[in-house]
């Protein structure tokens, strides 16, 4: 089966990708899967300064899903360049750069260094993580309004060469998405990435108190999934031809495949990878699986498939049931 599939001018080798923040350097995650083999691997969001993000404890585990409030620690931009990109261009991994800042210039800059760098090769997207809180807007997340969220994607796209991707990331907490997809898609946005974690809160029941030391954090991995679905689904109604990486809980290729018919073009995992580092060649073999299981032949054939009426058009073969799983 061809697994191709396009984000503007880049076609990547199949639609799995790792979720920012979730597989380390690469380093990490390189003993459990093989990273040359992923259609890419993001990066956790690159900071223009070292920064050792908030104090523990920033991790709760919940029914469904994972707490975080990690506050973006990372070695910064120095190092990144020196140390991170060229390990992963030395293992043929194709590299989605998130990047974050505390103001529009702070990305800027980043995305200009990027671009310059000897290093750059490898680099099949950059991810603006516009879910950083705006230093010149009280805190706000760039995320949270339009014009924001559109600067940032402007001064990025300014900064990197025009066949590079620029992915604007967006938050779920916000009252209408397509609104804040449509205000990034006019200032150049290749495509989405949907989504960021939604803002949650737990309690310690020892102590009574906020279970993490940021208060509030970013819930991640299955209780996630409806709700990035809603919002891939709600993008890709408003705008059908942009590119989606969708993810949000995914860790079956069953999964993956919802991801796909709502809109999204390529699959992102993130949590998952926390318990099962394997797990993104295990998802793309499922996926395999389960578009050939209703005779699609790539990828594309599924995507968007959600938004067509199920009376209208051809009718997708369901998978065969065996009548002895019945008996
Ligand atoms: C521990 C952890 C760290 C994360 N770090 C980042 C990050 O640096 N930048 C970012 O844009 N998203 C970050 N995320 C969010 C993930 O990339 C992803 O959008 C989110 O977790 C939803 O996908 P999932 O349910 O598959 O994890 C992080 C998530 C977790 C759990």
């Amino acid at each position: 089966m061809d697994l191709s599939t396009r984000i503007g001018a880049v076609t990547l080798a199949n639609p799995l990708l790792t979720a920012s923040g979730c597989g380390g350097t690469g380093r990490e995650l390189s003993p459990y899967t093989d990273l040359a083999r992923l259609g890419a691997f993001t990066t956790a969001t690159v900071m223009g300064r070292p920064r050792a993000g908030r104090p523990t404890p920033r991790i709760a585990e919940t029914p469904s899903g994972l707490l975080n409030a990690m506050g973006l620690p990372g070695p910064g931009l120095d190092a990144f360049l020196a140390r991170d990109l060229p390990w992963l261009a030395g293992h043929d991994v194709s590299v989605v750069v998130s990047v974050g800042g505390s103001s529009v210039q702070e990305f800027a800059e980043i995305a200009g260094r990027l671009a310059a760098s000897p290093a750059a090769r490898p680099i099949v997207g950059v991810e603006v993580n516009v879910a950083c809180p705006n230093a010149e807007d009280r805190g706000r997340m760039f995320a949270a309004s339009p014009a924001a969220a559109a600067d940032v994607v402007r001064a990025v796209r300014g900064a990197i060469h025009r066949d590079v991707p620029v992915l604007a990331k967006l938050s779920p907490d916000v009252t209408d998405i397509a609104t804040i997809a449509l205000a990034c898609a006019d200032a150049g946005a290749t495509g989405l990435s949907l989504i960021n974690t939604v803002s949650g809160l737990a309690i310690d029941p020892a102590t009574l108190r906020p279970a993490l030391s940021g208060v509030a954090g970013g819930l991640s991995g299955p209780a996630l999934r409806p709700v990035a679905l809603r919002c891939v689904y709600q993008v890709h109604a408003a705008i059908p031809e942009l590119p989606i990486i969708g993810g949000g809980g995914v860790a079956t290729g069953s999964d993956a495949l919802e991801f796909l018919v709502a809109g999204a073009t390529a699959v992102s995992v993130g949590t998952t990878l926390l318990h099962d580092p394997s797990a993104p060649q295990r998802i793309l073999r499922e996926l395999e699986e389960a578009l050939a299981a209703r005779g699609m032949a790539r990828p594309g054939d599924a995507v968007g498939l959600a938004h067509r009426p199920a009376s209208a058009g051809p009718q997708i073969a369901r998978p065969r049931t065996r009548i002895e799983e019945f008996s």
